[in-house]
């Protein structure tokens, strides 16, 4: 039984594990757990299946009037998938030609208002786990914990390869390096909310840290905010 729900942020680079941690966490503390960037992905294929012209904030405005995101628990894989527009499509947004454009279109200021306003809404009952780039910044920026994740880019580019190599064997090492590099940039220095850590954010660096070490060590991190917030676990 939980007496104080509360909001946990987490934010950090490309592939630092942010969404295996955030979905364990949410799992034990019985929460949601909300993969904002799978928000940013299935835009991004909405708008390339669609060929969106998304330098056009007119065309952008009105490709997102047509766009619905909600998220499903899948009980088989024991994990909530994003639909866009009552399509599950979650096995289309991780592809390379998506994560090829989703920064940009993720740095574009309307696209973030639409995602982030949600997001917001979405925090509005607590219990839950979000993870992003922004998340402790802009869209929960009164988060009871936030968590800021990092991870040596040689092991996180050897993560994100295995992950996509197991759907596509023809993938590189260096074509899933130049991705990561590429969106940490744009990532980091757009306009609109770039990710950086917030001020009061616990930085987690999981370079050596094995799955269960590094979920104990946030469930200690739960634990012990101040009696007022603290979940029972
Ligand atoms: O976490 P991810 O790699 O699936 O995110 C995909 C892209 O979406 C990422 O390059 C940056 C963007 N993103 C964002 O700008 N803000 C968020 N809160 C989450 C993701």
């Amino acid at each position: 039984m939980q007496q104080h729900k509360i909001i946990i942020a987490i934010d950090g680079f490309s592939s630092c594990g942010k969404s295996t941690m955030a979905r364990e966490l949410a799992k034990k503390l019985g929460y949601s757990y909300i993969d904002s960037g799978a928000m940013y992905r299935a835009i991004t294929l909405y708008f390339l299946r669609n060929q969106v012209d998304y330098s056009d904030p007119v065309k952008v405005m009105e490709a997102l009037a047509n766009i619905n995101l909600t998220f499903e628990f899948n009980e088989e894989e024991q994990r909530s998938n994003i639909y866009l527009n009552d399509e599950d499509v979650e096995s289309y947004i991780r592809d390379m030609i998506v994560s090829e454009k989703v920064s940009e279109v993720a740095a574009i200021k309307q696209v973030r208002a639409f995602a982030v306003g949600q997001q917001k809404q979405m925090g509005k009952k607590k219990a839950i786990v979000m993870d992003g780039r922004d998340i402790g910044t802009a869209v929960f920026p009164h988060a009871e914990l936030k968590i800021f994740m990092t991870a040596d880019p040689e092991v996180r580019v050897m993560r994100r390869f295995k992950e996509l190599y197991a759907t596509n064997p023809h993938i590189s090492m260096d074509e899933v390096r130049h991705n990561l590099e590429l969106r940490d940039y744009i990532d980091s220095n757009r306009e609109e909310s770039p990710l950086r850590r917030a001020e009061d954010a616990r930085i987690l660096d999981n370079t050596a840290l094995t799955r269960e070490e590094q979920l104990k060590l946030v469930v200690d991190w739960v634990k012990n905010l101040s009696p007022k917030m603290e979940p029972s676990i």
